[in-house]
Formats: C-alpha cells, structure tokens, sequence
C-alpha cells in the first residue's frame, strides 16, 4: 500500500525544489504579483482522510476552477436544457477563444471554455441581481467545502471587469445570437466574480468530495448531484477541462481535472481521492506547470489513473 501522506509530502518536496515554474498569468493585475515560487497540495481521500504538504492553507484566485461549481449550479436549475445552450465537445482552441462561436451560431463548444461558462453564468443570474446568484454559488462553495470562511477577493473581480475585453467582447457576441439573455455587462458581472472566488488547496479538494462520492457530498450523506450527473461533470473535466491541452492532462494524469489561470487545479479519483493542487506558474495552455506534474507523479505512484 502507498503511503500517500508520506507520497504528497515527497512531491510538495520536489516541486518547492524546481527550477521550471512556468510563468504567472499577467492579463489579470492581482495576478501578475503572486509570488511563482510557491506549492501546495491537498488530497481528501474516500474515507476522509486529509494529506496536505507545502503551501495548502494559502488562498488563490480559483479561476476557471469555478466553472465546474458553476456547472454544477446551473445544472441544478435547468437540468439537461442546459445542452441546447452549450455544447460537450472538446474545443481544441485556447480557453478565451472566440473563432468557433461564428460558425456554431453563439453555441460554445463546453461549459469550460470562458464562452461556455459565459452562457452558464446567463443560466444562474435567472433574472435576479448578480449578487444572488453570486451568493447563491458561494453559499454552494462554503456548504461543499464544509466551510463559512471562503470568499470572494473584490480586487480580483474589480481587475477582471476593468481588464476582461476578451469575455465582453464574448458575451456581447453570444448576445447577437441570443445565447446571452440579460444585459452582458450583468452576466459578465457574475462570471468575474465566481472566477475572483479565493480558496486553499484544502477548501477546494474538500469541496470536489462529491465528484469522487459518485454524486454524495460524503459516504452516507445527503446526495448532492445524481450519480449519473457526477459522471458527466467528471466526463466533461476529463475531455475539456484543460482546454486544448486536455488530451495530453488525460495521457499525463488521466483524472478528470479543471484547471484554472490561478494556477490551481482540481482532479478527481472517482471513489478514491479528491485532489487539489496549486502553483502559480502556467504552462504555454495557461495551465498549472507544477500543479500538471505533481498530479502526475502521484497518479503515478497510486495507479489512480481512470485508464
Ligand atoms: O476569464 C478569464 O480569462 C479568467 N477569469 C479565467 C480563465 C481561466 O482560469 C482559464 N484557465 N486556465
């Protein structure tokens, strides 16, 4: 049997250690100061138990990691009408990409691409101000987590609102097509600010226990999703969650994983371990250097790959 408190303290090890750390993403002000040298890593495993090594405790910017709860969310209320509006398909385009949406009429390609999770942010404002919806989504978070004390850094938001030309001009294109049905500017007020949510490796490995509890938030727990609807999110991570570099995270880690320019990631060992891990170097995709090959080294180790 692997020993994994004594596996994840080894990785934090190596990686404090390494010398190519990628690069911190610029476009977004707050972003641009965090400090490249720093690691953390947080496994909960089936039974509860949490490993944690290096940076763990620290809070960051989860990004796009917000889209899988986001998902979550919309799923919730719209059920699988949510598919006439965003497709399931991997993109093989950037995360910010906007070349696909002319030809497929303002329907993007998945929920995690920046236009996916867009429509998905349309689909959780229903009509109300963007800050229930946004509450409502953190409310999910703290309740996942098992955790009142998660929140949203307002720098970040005010960065991203003031920066996010790419994501306006997104918005406004899906809006042409009818894909957008409030006012952009207040969809795109709820995604900047689920993207601004700051969260430990701990907090977030704890609130992905549902994914690997086949739908319940614990062994013996209320449900949170279906079993079938864990599968799919799962799925989805699986396929595009790493945007165009979602095949070769699938032939390196081969977990179901989202990735966000915060330099976290969350994986998911189906009935295993819900993973969190975070550094905040990118690779040339805008995902976590590090994070891709601490995640590696211990599916490795494991054998929790899927395949
Ligand atoms: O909308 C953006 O560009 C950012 N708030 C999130 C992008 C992101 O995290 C992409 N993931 N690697």
């Amino acid at each position: 049997m692997t020993d994994i408190g004594r596996l994840v303290r080894d990785i934090a090890d190596e990686m404090r250690g390494a010398e190519e750390r990628g690069e911190v993403a610029t476009y977004i002000p707050p972003l641009a100061r965090i400090d490249p040298r720093q690691f953390g890593l947080c496994v909960v495993m089936a039974d509860g138990e949490i490993h944690a090594a290096g940076d763990s405790e620290e809070l960051f910017s989860i990004q796009s990691v917000s889209k899988v709860f986001a998902l979550t969310q919309a799923l919730g209320k719209v059920g699988d009408t949510l598919w006439r509006r965003v497709g399931r398909e991997p993109s093989g385009t950037p995360f910010n990409s906007i070349v696909q949406l002319e030809r497929e009429e303002g329907v993007p390609r998945n929920p995690f691409i920046n236009a996916g999770a867009l429509v998905v942010a349309d689909i959780n404002l229903a009509g109300h101000e963007p800050r229930v919806a946004i509450g409502e989504l953190l409310r999910f978070m703290r309740y996942l987590a098992d955790d009142d004390t998660i929140i949203i850094d307002e720098a970040v938001a005010r960065a991203e609102q003031a920066t996010g030309f790419r994501n306006i001009a997104l918005a406004n294109y899906m809006k042409a097509f009818g894909n957008i049905t409030h006012p952009p500017e207040l969809t795109l007020g709820v995604y900047f600010h689920q993207c601004a949510i700051a969260m430990s490796c701990r907090q977030l490995a704890m609130a992905g226990r549902f994914l690997m509890h086949g739908g319940f938030y614990e062994p013996g727990g209320p449900r949170v999703v279906s079993g079938q609807r864990a599968r799919r999110i799962n799925a989805l991570m699986l396929t595009c969650g790493h945007y165009d570099a979602s095949g070769d995270f699938a032939f390196r880690v081969g977990l179901p994983g989202k990735s966000g320019v915060g330099g976290g990631i969350l994986a998911i060992a189906p009935g295993k371990a819900a993973i969190a891990v975070w550094s905040p170097g990118l690779n040339a995709n805008g995902n976590s250097l590090l994070g891709t090959l601490a995640l590696e080294r211990l599916t490795e180790a494991t054998g929790w790959s899927v395949f």
